[in-house]
């Protein structure tokens, strides 16, 4: 084949210019050859415009054809995402041995401030709006009736609550000397930015994942000061200074002083109530209402926790947290552990939607708060500042970028995990990060219906299949009901 040779861009630019064509010698020519293409070029534009009327006529058609039965107006998108699977989800997963037959739809927030109608229960229209699409976050005034609200309080009342976090966890100094781990190797589990020095934030970090107890770099500096373990007053821990540190200094220290109920992370008491088959009927209609909310698949709905009712005292506090884990390949979630591989070496609970209802409204402070919705970029050191920690809901809540007012009735409805993309549970979404903010006066109480869905599908299947298994050959010693759900979360 013969090639042309290219020319260059500048080759062409140097090319010299042809003497310009004389106006005069066809002057009919070229106005004919104008107005055909001017004609051509409208009669483009008229069928462009034409085909896209049309489209819009059938996707306007296709969309209000089918009518959702937990929403009513709103827009179209809000409610067409869930009534199809996506197109490729009925697609062989290459991952998988079966054919998927559960999709997860989900509330589509549209834009920060969109209201959208839901019908909940029979003869009453609730508008739920959006509060950030980072975590995708909306609320619902007047989910639950002051009686409704009054009632779940009185039931939490008469199971008793129990403390949500116990002072001074004991045994888990053992850990890491059952392990036999040398001082450097700590030090390597705790230099999280592998930076050969451990910073206050890293120390702090792990004070509260580990011991739950809740640090603040001025405690800590306290702390250094008493051990005198930083003497070059850098406020690092070289290894060397560490390596001076005797075992479980910290803890050892700590104990000594005595630690605060408000130096915990979670500063509350709580209860668990069924909502299943024999259930009061208020609590058996807040779960159908909840499915309907969601509209999730209600098998879904009902085989997640029961009702965690939560109550703060004055000056009660939740410190910014995930309410689920990381997804990683060897975490197992507690509600599927059933179905999970037993060689699984992590366990973290899966809980794809939060619904939080507020059954009270608090006299004084007590917001949910949520520090980095809808910012533009997550960077979890960059949370816990010396001067400021936006974890910390103590002291400073009101530098969080969104706060929602405990209102009696009010539910709050958000997503711990993004989308898969085909139509499951993905990564979990970082930005749903939240707490309890102090409460300043008064009492708060809460109640959490968390929803829970393993991102591993075949897990959840399996789960389900188990379930159904053994509801149906009736096996007593087998444990379906949710409530068992209670004791596994009393520890948390
Ligand atoms: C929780 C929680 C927030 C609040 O119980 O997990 O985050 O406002 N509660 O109490
Ligand atoms: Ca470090
Ligand atoms: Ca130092
Ligand atoms: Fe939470």
């Amino acid at each position: 084949m013969k090639m042309e040779p290219q020319k260059s861009v500048t080759e062409e630019l140097a090319r010299p210019t042809l003497p310009p064509i004389s106006r005069e010698r066809v002057p009919l020519q070229k106005s004919n050859v104008c107005s055909r293409s001017y004609f051509m070029v409208v009669m483009v534009f008229f069928h462009v415009y034409i085909i896209n009327v049309i489209a819009l006529l059938l996707y306007v058609h296709y969309n209000n054809g089918a009518v959702e039965p937990g929403a009513v107006g709103g827009e179209p998108t809000a409610r067409d995402s869930h009534r199809h699977p996506p197109p490729d989800f009925h697609l062989h997963d290459p991952d998988s041995r079966s054919e998927r037959t559960m999709y997860l739809p989900r509330i589509e927030g549209i834009r920060v401030g969109h209201v959208q109608k839901v019908s909940l229960v029979p003869n009453k229209v609730h508008e739920m709006r959006t509060l950030s699409l980072k975590p995708l976050l909306f609320e619902i005034p007047g989910f639950l009736s002051e009686e409704e609200c009054h009632l779940v309080v009185q039931l939490a009342q008469l199971k008793g609550l129990t403390e949500s976090q116990v002072m001074v966890p004991e045994g888990q100094e053992d850990i890491a000397e059952q392990l036999n781990l040398s001082s450097e190797e700590i030090f390597n589990l705790l230099d999280l930015n592998q930076d050969g020095r451990l910073q206050l934030q890293e120390i702090l970090t792990h004070s509260r994942v580990h011991d739950g107890i809740w640090l603040t770099p001025e405690n800590l500096r306290e702390i250094y000061a008493g051990l005198k373990a930083d003497p070059d007053g850098d406020g690092l821990l070289s290894l060397e200074e560490f390596q001076r540190l005797s075992t479980n200094a910290f803890q050892r220290f700590l104990q000594q002083r005595g630690v605060q109920r408000s130096q915990l992370v979670r500063n509350s008491r709580h209860t668990w109530l069924y909502q299943g088959e024999g259930a009061h009927h208020v609590l058996r209609e807040l779960r159908k209402r909840v499915t309907r909310l969601t509209r999730l698949p209600p098998k879904l709905v009902d085989l997640s926790e029961p009702l965690q009712v939560v109550r703060y005292e004055q000056g009660g506090h939740y410190h910014a947290h995930h309410d689920s884990g990381p997804v990683y390949p060897e975490t197992a979630c507690t509600h599927t552990r059933l179905a999970a591989n037993s060689s699984a070496p992590f366990e973290t609970s899966c809980r794809y939607i939060t619904v939080l209802f507020y059954l009270n409204t608090v006299e004084g402070g007590g917001e949910t708060t949520f520090p980095v919705a809808d910012n533009r970029t997550y960077e979890e050191t960059a949370l816990i500042q010396n001067d400021v920690d936006l974890l910390d809901t103590r002291r400073h809540c009101d530098k969080g970028n969104l706060r929602v007012k405990p209102i009696k009735g009010t539910a709050v409805l958000w997503y711990n995990y993004l989308s898969d993309g085909k139509g499951w549970v993905g990564e979990l979404d970082e930005y749903s990060l939240h707490g309890g903010c102090v409460v300043t006066r008064g009492m708060k109480w809460v109640a959490n219906n968390w929803i829970n869905i393993d991102p591993n599908y075949e897990r959840q299947a399996r789960y389900q299949q188990l379930v159904s298994q053994t509801v149906s050959s009736g096996n007593p010693d087998a444990d379906p009901d949710p409530e068992h759900h209670s004791d596994l979360h009393q520890d948390l």
